[in-house]
């Protein structure tokens, strides 16, 4: 059985995998590739081009496939959600986020593969929300830990934990966004606002995270129990095109 070659990508979070087509995997290197994403919480791989039978399949190892309540997704395929950034309209991707935090049962793995890529620009950026909640001070932990915050949009709307346990590692990573969080549960919005403007910057300081460069078809893989990220819109009006696989729940056992 090979072993996986890894090369990281930043102090913070993130590695490539080197020389490795995710096609036809065996479950020993599912195994490994899992648990290479749960210690470096994004994984990227070149130029895979996967099929989207092939990309799919490899959403449904990690556990039962995630539909979008809103956006559409590619024709004949509800379960692979189409990001078609064309003309700089912002859109929910280009802010720091986790993904679909409003559902009640929020994502735990996206598999992004890039279908068109502008020739400059459009990177992702990813941010360890484990670093986020670790630095913060002793008694800032101690305080926001019993918190809950209301997610919502599309319809929807959850509370959550502000700070999640992740339930292959045990270990400790903070859950706000600006995509969805709106407020801590029971304070309003503008009591709200201050702290979770404060966290949020917090968890995505530079020394936080990894930027992908994208070639087209790489894939990237990024846990969103512990992971925030941000599609940067810095290629005017050129197209760009993904498709994601989101995984809904946990990972069958
Ligand atoms: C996403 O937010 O899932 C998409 C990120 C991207 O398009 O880079």
């Amino acid at each position: 059985m090979r072993t996986l070659k890894l090369q990281k990508l930043s102090g913070s979070l993130g590695a490539r995998v080197i020389d490795l087509s995710l096609l036809n995997l065996t479950e020993a290197c599912f195994n490994q590739i899992a648990s290479a994403l749960w210690e470096n919480l994004v994984l990227v791989f070149k130029n895979q081009k996967l099929p989207i039978e092939a990309h799919l399949h490899l959403g449904k190892k990690f556990g039962e496939l995630h539909t979008h309540p809103a956006s559409k997704g590619v024709e004949g395929h509800p379960e692979i959600l189409w990001l078609m950034n064309s003309g700089k309209s912002k859109n929910i991707t280009e802010v720091w986020h986790t993904d679909v935090s409003c559902d009640e049962k929020p994502p735990s793995i996206s598999i992004l593969q890039s279908i068109q890529i502008p020739e400059f620009g459009g990177d992702t950026q990813f941010a360890n929300q484990y670093k986020a909640f670790e630095t913060l001070s002793p008694a800032m932990q101690k305080m926001i830990t019993p918190l809950k915050a209301v997610h919502s949009s599309f319809g929807l709307e959850s509370i959550h934990p502000v700070v999640r346990t992740h339930p292959e590692t045990g270990r400790k990573a903070l859950y706000v966004n600006n995509g969805f969080t709106k407020r801590f549960d029971g304070m309003t919005v503008e009591e709200s606002q201050p702290l979770l403007d404060y966290l949020v910057i917090h968890a995505s300081t530079p020394d936080m995270t990894m930027r992908h460069n994208w070639s087209t078809g790489d894939i990237v893989m990024w846990d969103n129990r512990c992971v925030m990220h941000y599609a940067v819109h810095d290629y005017g009006d050129a197209p760009r095109e993904m498709h994601r696989v989101t995984v809904a729940g946990e990972r069958p056992r």
